[in-house]
């Protein structure tokens, strides 16, 4: 897919929770298509330690709007700094980035998409595409607690949504592999993005159940585009840039017990 660098507009940057903000940037052009699981390199200007841009999971596209949303974690000085913008500041971005998650063959595929904390952010993309294609998915999204748990209105409106909570202020208590939809339901097909002992529990619930499975990997970038060797992850095909060649992987790719 053609990449494209752009200096889009902020409309509004809305605090969602201590930590998290998500950005909604806009265009004077269309914007250019975008699939789920795909992700922008956001340049961080003004911040004395932040060379390199940021890649960020495109969270949702209102092609009504002409906006792309971007959920954010402040983890550091690029993130802290993203979340200083304000309406009207312009951000330069190169998007979209790396191959998305599979979409399903067809209306009846039962499709189950897990997040956890920030990783919720591409599913929701996922899930309002899959709504397009008369699909309805099963959200199983986990948090540490109820506050952790963000977009919720937007996940209800679109699919079916399980909820774990570490301390068990919000749906059911535990981690999401613990969640009894798991044993009360099948699915076809599973698609994953979090903290990674979560998506390998995950993954290792779709290899028992012989599911196909596919995971986010978020190895360290730079480039986003393969070009510095900063994010390899060893496959079954040998070393491969996750920027290009993923972020998202069938687990079976991926040398993960
Ligand atoms: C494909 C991809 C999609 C992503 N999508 C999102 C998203 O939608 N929302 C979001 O908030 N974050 C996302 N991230 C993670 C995000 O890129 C990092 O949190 C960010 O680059 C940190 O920059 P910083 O300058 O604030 O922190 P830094 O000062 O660079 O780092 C602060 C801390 O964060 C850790 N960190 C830095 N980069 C990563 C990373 N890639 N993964 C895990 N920990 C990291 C560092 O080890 C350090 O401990 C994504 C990462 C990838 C690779
Ligand atoms: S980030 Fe440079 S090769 Fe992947």
């Amino acid at each position: 897919m053609r990449k494209y660098v752009l200096d889009l507009t902020l409309k509004s940057n809305e605090r969602l929770r201590e930590g998290y903000f998500l950005l909604k940037l806009t265009d004077g052009n269309p914007l250019p298509p975008m699939e789920p699981g795909q992700f922008a390199e956001l340049k961080v200007d003004g911040s004395e330690t932040t060379f390199l841009r940021r890649p960020i999971s495109i969270n949702y596209v209102d092609e009504q709007q002409n906006e792309v949303w971007f959920l954010v974690h402040e983890v550091g000085d690029g993130t802290r700094r993203l979340g200083t913008l304000v309406a009207g500041d312009r951000l330069n971005v190169v998007l979209p980035l790396g191959h998305g998650f599979t979409m399903p063959s067809s209306a009846s595929e039962r499709y189950l998409l897990v997040g956890g904390g920030v990783g919720t952010a591409p599913l929701l993309y996922m899930g309002k595409r899959m709504a397009e294609a008369g699909c309805r998915p099963t959200f199983l999204l986990g948090g540490r607690s109820a506050g952790d748990l963000m977009q919720l209105d937007m996940f209800r409106a679109l699919g079916d949504v399980c909820i774990t909570t570490e301390d068990g202020s919000a749906g059911e208590r535990g981690f999401v592999t613990h969640h009894s939809v798991l044993s009360a339901a099948s699915f076809d097909r599973i698609a994953v993005c979090g903290p990674k002992p979560m998506m390998k529990a995950v993954a290792a619930y779709a290899r028992s159940k012989g599911t196909e499975c596919e995971v986010s990997l978020e190895n360290m970038m730079a480039c986003g585009v393969g070009a510095c060797l900063c994010c390899v992850e060893k496959t079954t095909e040998g070393h491969v840039c996750v920027c290009k060649e993923g972020p998202v992987f069938n687990i079976n790719r991926l040398l993960w017990q």
